[in-house]
């Protein structure tokens, strides 16, 4: 069997890296071992945003690298449709593995099935009902046009059923980011808060962090279109973040590049930059993440990863959405996560609750670290 999997964008690559670990182990055991091709789409291209996951979780480097880089959502997709394209009809393989909602993952199963060739989306059924948020469309398409669809929630499974997937084309496998999660916490609970903002400072200012311990900080990240693409959205939250919670404790903020572009436009930078009680740091690499994520007093994010990881870290986290598709996070579910959008009282009103709030872990049925097994025995059990 030959299998292409492809990665893009950086919430790819932890989803990736326990699935190719369990294609390595099966291949020590057969006779017929499976060969697989890594296609990296570039859409995520500096080093902090894609090499340093390569390194940290032991993914080999990609067989391919279609180079595609920054653009429009339809120059994304398009140049790595064209390119992807000329891969498959020279690896003809059995099957194309996509994971998550990137612009890679609508890009690769598109061209697949039009190719022919059999689609797996491991993160299926994730559905926001948010049909402007590109990740939104990213999954719709993946799903309908998908021949195997892995799930990490029982949610997802339903959300699948009401849009007609049948139960053969769809097998709730857990959550494979937790795999990635659990191989790799010990290595990250020995890292020091220190080290982390040592090696990370975005810049050269002194600020005072020697102080900084465990659950007494925020930790933040934004990136979404919706929070940063608009002043008159982002300015409140800035607001908010300056005039209310750094005046309480420090504020850990590894910056999107997407995000720094736009404080510069707006003219925030440099108040943020300047603050002494936050401290921006780079992109950081999966073991510092997880490190302030296990030491955060808060976590107030607009990234669907971290509220996955807030869940089974048990930090209590503010979701900076509207909605969301991973809605088993959520404390109505039994999760560590609430969504307070992007309006300043209500972020700060759950800002003032969770705050009195303990860490405290859960862990949703089979988000186990073992879900990569599963995800390749569904595929080697596909029609047999
Ligand atoms: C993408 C994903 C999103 C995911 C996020 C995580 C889509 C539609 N969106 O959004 O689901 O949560 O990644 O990071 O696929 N840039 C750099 N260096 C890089 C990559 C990007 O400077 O290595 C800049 C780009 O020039 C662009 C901006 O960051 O201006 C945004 O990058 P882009 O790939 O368009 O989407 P993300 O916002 O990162």
């Amino acid at each position: 069997m030959k299998i292409i999997s492809v990665v893009g964008a950086r919430p790819n690559f932890m989803k990736i890296a326990p699935f190719i670990h369990e294609i390595n182990n099966y291949n020590k055991t057969t006779a017929n071992p499976i060969q697989h091709i890594l296609v990296h789409t570039g859409q995520h291209y500096d080093d902090r945003m894609s090499q340093t996951f390569f390194e940290q979780l032991n993914i080999p480097t990609a067989d391919i690298n279609l180079g595609v880089g920054s653009g429009s959502h339809a120059e994304q997709v398009g140049h790595t449709m064209i390119a992807f394209e000329k891969i498959l009809k020279k690896e003809k393989p059995d099957w194309v593995v996509v994971v998550g909602d990137v612009n890679a993952t609508l890009a690769c199963s598109v061209t697949a099935k039009k190719e022919w060739i059999k689609v797996c989306h491991i993160e299926a059924g994730l559905r926001s009902g948010d049909i402007t948020m590109p990740e939104e469309v990213n999954r719709l398409v993946t799903d309908r046009l998908s021949d195997l669809l892995l799930t990490p929630d029982y949610l997802s499974n339903e959300n699948l059923k009401k849009e007609g997937v049948t139960d053969d084309r769809m097998v709730f496998v857990g959550n494979i980011m937790i795999d990635t999660l659990e191989a790799n916490r010990h290595r990250a609970e020995k890292i020091s808060i220190k080290e982390v903002l040592q090696n990370n400072y975005f810049d050269n200012s002194q600020k005072n962090t020697l102080n900084i311990e465990n659950e007494h900080y925020a930790l933040i990240t934004l990136h979404r279109p919706s929070n940063v693409d608009e002043k008159e959205v982002l300015e409140p939250i800035i607001r908010f973040l300056i005039d209310e919670v750094a005046v309480n404790q420090p504020i850990l903020w590894p910056i999107h590049p997407r995000t720094q572009k736009q404080l510069v436009q707006f003219g925030l930078f440099d108040e943020v930059q300047s603050h002494p009680n936050i401290i921006l740091l780079q992109p950081l690499g999966y073991f510092d993440m997880l490190r302030l994520n296990m030491g955060a007093k808060i976590m107030l994010t607009d990234s669907g990863g971290l509220q996955e990881e807030c869940t089974i870290l048990g930090t209590p986290c503010l979701t900076l959405r509207w909605n969301t598709e991973r809605p088993v996070t959520l404390k109505e579910h039994g999760g560590a996560s609430v969504l307070v959008g992007n309006n300043v009282n209500r972020i700060r009103e759950e800002y003032n609750e969770a705050l009195q709030k303990q860490r405290a872990p859960i862990r949703p049925p089979l988000w186990d670290g073992q879900t990569a097994g599963r995800c390749l025995q569904a595929i080697l059990n596909y029609n047999q």
